[in-house]
């Protein structure tokens, strides 16, 4: 395991374009290799989860050429062709987005495929893409509490559903699209409220049927028609919001900060920090903003700010579900309290991120008050103590979050184990001191 430690700094200054967004990025390469052509794919995330992904896909027939020097990916589309059973077992990593849409994927071809992950990823819950797949025709072997490994058994033509959502998940909603690419007549999904639209703005892009409407309630229904023709086109891949949120956030916490984060997508199911930041007096500015491959997209400038707490809508929390590690650490250093709620789905991503956070913040000696879904941060109004290790738990997000902490904090911030950065994030702390900061081996 290698740890990190950040310290104390005094400004950061300059501009830092992140990664690719990861969730565009693995259903870039998904889309391209049942697309009929060839797909360029520029702007890719490089990231670990993002290339079991390629691996898996590789392994069940697609044909994915890596960029030698260009960074440009080249996929060879199916088209009628089908994906195929691999030879051997798919390790997915840490990667919850491979394993779930993947799942809809591989279940609407005649083959056998065995899905495994690192100890996180053995955890997460997949009954709930169990389920729906399973009324739609796919089979399932899976270790005991529907977990990885398991094994899917396709089927040629599967049958459409209408399925309302019991939590909302885009992993779940794009599990069920993709099985509904191989189900004769509408696939409709219905999901109590709004969760990022990448495979429906994709699929459509690339000439599917996919018609989103608003329900009852706040809710969306989203029905594609099966068996479209897709023809490969282009991806630009936007750098990925939620990583822009760790930087972000760094510049809104230190002294004398002025950041730019240019081509993040600021998609709305996306960009719920950034509303929840302004709100709590964040100096947060879209600059240029645009168009790129069907999604929005802006440069983000972000200065130091005197920050004060606040209640987040809990009708927003899907437009921020990855960003509430990052959230709890702008609330510390805040005045005033910041209440969360709806926070059930934080228990199962990566780790228990609702536990993690509330023991980081402790040890960091920040008070907050953790319920089974809700979080409230008491805010300092100013730094922290730090002077602690926190534990990621292989996960990338709680890793990155206290590391941002500790730029502002009174004493340095380690953390146990940085390896899972690189699944979301490579050269997160190269890009992170090439701006001011001190983050470093420890
Ligand atoms: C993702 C959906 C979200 C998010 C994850 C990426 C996606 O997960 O947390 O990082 O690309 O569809 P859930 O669907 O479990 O909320």
């Amino acid at each position: 395991m290698t740890g990190l430690i950040s310290k104390k700094i005094s400004s950061l200054k300059g501009t830092a374009k992140v990664p690719g967004d990861k969730s565009i990025s693995h259903r870039s390469l998904m889309f391209g290799a049942l697309a009929e052509g060839i797909t360029h794919v520029s702007g890719l995330l490089e990231g670990e989860d993002v290339l079991c992904t390629a691996a898996a896909l590789t392994a069940m027939g697609a044909h994915i050429e890596t960029p030698a020097a260009t960074g440009v990916w080249r996929i060879h589309g199916l088209g009628a062709r089908p994906l195929t059973s691999p030879r051997a077992m798919v390790y997915l990593g840490n990667s919850g987005t491979s394993a779930r849409l993947l799942m809809g994927l591989a279940g609407g071809y005649p083959l056998q495929a065995t899905f495994t992950g690192d100890d996180s990823l053995s955890k997460r819950p997949m009954a709930r893409v169990i389920k729906p797949l399973t009324q739609m025709g796919v089979g399932f072997e899976t270790a005991p509490g529907d977990r990885l490994p398991l094994k899917i058994i396709g089927a040629e033509k599967l049958s459409p559903i209408d399925y309302t959502l019991p939590v909302a998940s885009a992993q779940v909603k794009s599990a069920i699209l993709l099985a509904g690419l191989h189900a004769k007549g509408k696939t409709i999904v219905t999901e109590p409220s709004p969760t990022r639209d990448h495979t429906e703005r994709m699929l459509r892009f690339l000439g599917a049927d996919i018609i989103s409407a608003r329900g009852p309630n706040g809710s969306k229904i989203i029905t594609l028609t099966g068996f479209p023709t897709l023809k490969a086109r282009d991806f630009t891949v936007p750098s990925d919001p939620s990583s822009a949120a760790f930087l972000t956030v760094a510049a809104l916490i230190t002294k004398d900060s002025d950041i730019l984060i240019p081509n993040v997508s600021i998609n709305p199911l996306r960009a719920g920090l950034c509303d929840t930041l302004k709100e709590m007096g964040g100096d947060i500015t879209f600059e240029n903003m645009r168009e790129a491959s069907g999604e929005p997209v802006a440069d983000i400038r972000a200065r130091s700010s005197a920050l004060k707490g606040v209640t987040v809508p809990p009708e927003r929390v899907p437009s921020m579900i990855d960003e509430f590690p990052v959230l709890s650490v702008a609330a510390s250093f805040a005045t005033g309290d910041t209440h969360m709620s709806d926070l059930s789905e934080l228990r199962v991503k990566e780790s228990d991120r609702l536990s993690a956070i509330a023991k980081g913040l402790a040890q960091a000696g920040v008070k907050a008050d953790m319920g089974d879904d809700t979080l409230t941060v008491h805010g300092l109004g100013g730094a922290p103590d730090g002077g602690c290790k926190v534990m990621a738990n292989l996960d990338h997000r709680i890793a990155m979050s206290f590391l941002v902490m500790g730029l502002a904090a009174k004493n340095p911030i380690a953390i146990d184990d940085a390896e899972t950065i690189g699944t979301s994030f490579p050269g997160f702390a190269d890009l992170m001191n090439s701006l001011g900061a001190e983050i470093g081996a420890n």
